[in-house]
């Protein structure tokens, strides 16, 4: 694998304690940069891989449904680099998370969609101890050929420890919109991942996504009053991120996803009490 150059930005907040957090977004490889963090720096992973498995294992007529994006004009024809669904790929991927961390507050949410949840999800078991599948149901329907897809998996896992989530009553089944004309394509709602912090992590706490597209764990992470490490291996996601992180500490507005994603009427986490 050849290395790729990083740039970095590390953008500052305040916490309502007065004290200073750092959001570090990086234009980087996900090897490159899991191997770069401190071993067992991080409190919380969260992250939604640019899974192949859709293209490997949804055949339909001569061939390939997804990846037909050239007439888009991307670079090789799709949007941004896949994730190979290989096993080797994927335990090396697991290994890089294991280290990077805190065995003694760990946890990992790992999103998957159906194809690669049944060829890598499997695995997670083996590097981590799997607390529970939750099941992202994304209220409006999305495209599909055998049943239209409107939902997504993440695997909740903590690095053998037995710290708790916030609130045992919080459900496995969240109900947010997908982004549709979305900025960054497979853009998550902002909320999917305030969900997954506000359970696992406590002011001054680390998260890191290394994938982050657009930035929304980024967002998450800084209305939970966290620290923040992430990276990109695309140029132009990484751009999108640093403006969007940049924007929304200066103005308090998300210009990429600028509608919220809730449900109207509906109860979401950080409205307690359930
Ligand atoms: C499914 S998208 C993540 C979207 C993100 N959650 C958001 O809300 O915008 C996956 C991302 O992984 C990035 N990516 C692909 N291969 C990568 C690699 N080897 N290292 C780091 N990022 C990679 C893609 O550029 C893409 O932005």
């Amino acid at each position: 694998m050849t290395k790729q150059k990083i740039k970095r930005t590390v953008l500052k907040h305040q916490l309502l304690t007065g004290e200073k957090a750092t959001l570090k977004l990086e234009e980087n490889d996900v090897f490159q940069f899991l191997k770069s963090l401190k071993p067992g720096s991080v409190d919380v992973l969260v992250t939604d891989p640019p899974y192949a498995g859709m293209n490997q294992y949804l055949k339909l007529g001569k061939g390939r449904i997804v990846g037909k994006y050239a007439d888009k004009g991307k670079e090789d024809g799709k949007w941004f680099k896949e994730f190979a669904d290989t096993e080797e790929n994927y335990r090396t991927f697991l290994e890089a998370c294991q280290r990077a961390i805190n065995p003694e507050t760990g946890h990992l949410y790992l999103m998957f969609d159906s194809y690669s949840m049944l060829s890598l999800a499997p695995l997670v078991r083996e590097y981590f101890e799997v607390k529970n599948m939750i099941t992202w149901d994304k209220v409006n329907i999305g495209m599909g050929h055998y049943f239209r897809r409107r939902h997504e998996f993440i695997i909740f896992a903590t690095h053998g420890n037995t710290r708790k989530i916030r609130n045992r009553s919080f459900p496995d089944v969240w109900r947010f919109k997908r982004q549709h004309r979305a900025a960054w394509p497979t853009q998550k709602p902002v909320e999917l991942f305030q969900a997954m912090i506000y359970a696992s992590a406590e002011p001054g706490f680390t998260v890191c996504d290394p994938f982050m597209g657009s930035g929304s764990a980024a967002v998450a992470a800084l209305l939970n009053e966290c620290h923040f490490v992430g990276c990109d291996s695309s140029d132009q996601a990484y751009k999108l991120a640093v403006k969007r992180l940049t924007g929304f500490l200066n103005t308090g507005k998300d210009f990429v996803q600028p509608k919220s994603a809730a449900v109207a009427g509906e109860k979401i986490f950080w409205e307690e009490p359930l």
